[in-house]
């Protein structure tokens, strides 16, 4: 008999995918194998507080808050593992083999949090600070993309600081780049469509400009296309596999949030109907993405093909990706042969090799004492 490993699962969080992070949650929870694996559930509250206790996820639903014990997770590794938060201190509360972030965006998804489990050398699903912040950074992606000779659609990125006194400027500057209309605009950094816009003129621009710089200093601009959207789930640390390809049929004019969580007409096709070259071009495309940005664990990588010139292009890696039963990520694995469970499997022993890797990583560099 292996010993059971203690899983905690991370998940709401202070990004605005936090209602999204909640349904991922519950699909994980209810895979991860009770056999196998003893599991502590960490809420995060929208303000940020880490809280465990009975039934964290049916508590936060329901915004009990105070129900909860109050944790926190130390950057010091001689102080491994969960503590609680008490009146009167700091109490040792659980040791956690892996740690299992189910939080999509800001201080989950993009690096940030990824800095804290290195600092505190635990063993976590998914990849190390670079390739989470890349896959976060759609202007950084995008260049890191370029230079691999993988396609990416031609984008001009813009300052939320020089947007007041030279907005014309701007302007001027992503008519240039971008010639005709429409355009996408979207925060450099975010997910889920929050603040992502499509837009048809000069006024339009400047609108959506303003609406996506709300959300993040940097704001990418895109060349607005026709295109067929192709989805690829890609797991594994340094030998990468991708599963089949899937394609999402927004139910509006694009997989705008409202298209993604709530109308009932975006549909997702499974395998993707597309000629058997192109499927085999976007996973292996899949892959080096994958490779390239350093990623570890799981990823969803997301490209465009072009209905008029069926081009394929790279759009985005999301490396905490929507992880619903409905969510393509598990669904593209199940059709590729790998069912839930196993997925969950392979996602903790990814973790932990990885873990292991940077063990043997060499810390220190003593010269021989001489004289
Ligand atoms: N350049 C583009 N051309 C056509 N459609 C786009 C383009 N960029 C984004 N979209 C549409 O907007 C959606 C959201 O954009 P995306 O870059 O994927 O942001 P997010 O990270 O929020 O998912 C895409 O799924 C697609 O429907
Ligand atoms: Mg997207």
């Amino acid at each position: 008999m292996m010993d059971k490993l203690t899983i905690g699962v991370l998940f709401g969080g202070r990004s605005g995918e936090h209602a999204v992070s909640l349904m991922s949650a519950r699909f994980v929870l209810s895979v991860l194998d009770r056999a196998r694996y003893d599991v502590i559930e960490i809420g995060i509250t929208r303000r940020g507080e880490w809280l465990t206790g009975e039934n964290v996820l049916a508590v936060m639903e329901s915004g009990a808050y105070d129900r909860l014990q109050p944790v926190t997770l130390l950057p010091d590794p001689t102080r491994a593992g969960l503590y609680r938060l008490d009146a009167d201190g700091l109490k040792p509360l659980a040791q956690l083999d892996v740690l299992f972030p189910v939080l999509h965006g800001t201080f989950g998804e993009d690096g940030t949090l990824q800095g804290l489990l290195e600092m505190a050398e635990m063993a976590y699903v998914g990849p190390g600070v670079a390739g989470a912040a890349v896959g976060m950074d759609k202007a950084i992606f995008a260049d890191l993309m370029r230079a691999q000779g993988i396609p990416v659609v031609p984008g001009v990125l813009a300052l939320r600081s020089e947007m007041g006194s030279s907005m014309d400027t701007v302007l001027d500057r992503v008519e240039a780049g971008l010639a005709d209309y429409p355009y996408f605009v979207k925060p450099a950094n975010l997910g889920s469509s929050v603040g992502v816009s499509k837009v048809k003129s000069r006024s339009d621009l400047v609108e959506g400009l303003l609406e996506a710089a709300e959300y993040d200093r940097r704001v990418l601009v895109q060349k607005g296309l026709d295109v067929r959207e192709i989805e690829v789930s890609v797991m594994g640390n340094d030998q990468p596999i991708a599963s089949v390809c899937g394609e999402v049929l927004p139910g509006e004019e694009f997989y705008s949030y409202n298209a993604k969580y709530h109308d009932e007409r975006s549909r997702t096709v499974i395998p993707a109907k597309i000629p058997e070259t192109t499927a085999e071009r976007i996973r292996a495309l899949a892959v080096k993405a994958y490779a390239a940005c350093d990623m570890a664990g799981l990823a969803r990588a997301d490209f465009f093909l072009d209905r008029k010139t069926g081009e394929v292009y790279i759009n985005e890696i999301n490396t905490i990706p929507g992880f619903t039963s409905i969510s393509m990520y598990p669904m593209l694995w199940a059709a590729s042969g790998v069912s839930n469970a196993d997925l969950v499997d392979k996602l903790i022993a990814y973790a932990l090799e990885r873990k292991a890797q940077r063990d043997a990583t060499r810390r220190e560099f003593e010269r021989e004492a001489s004289a």
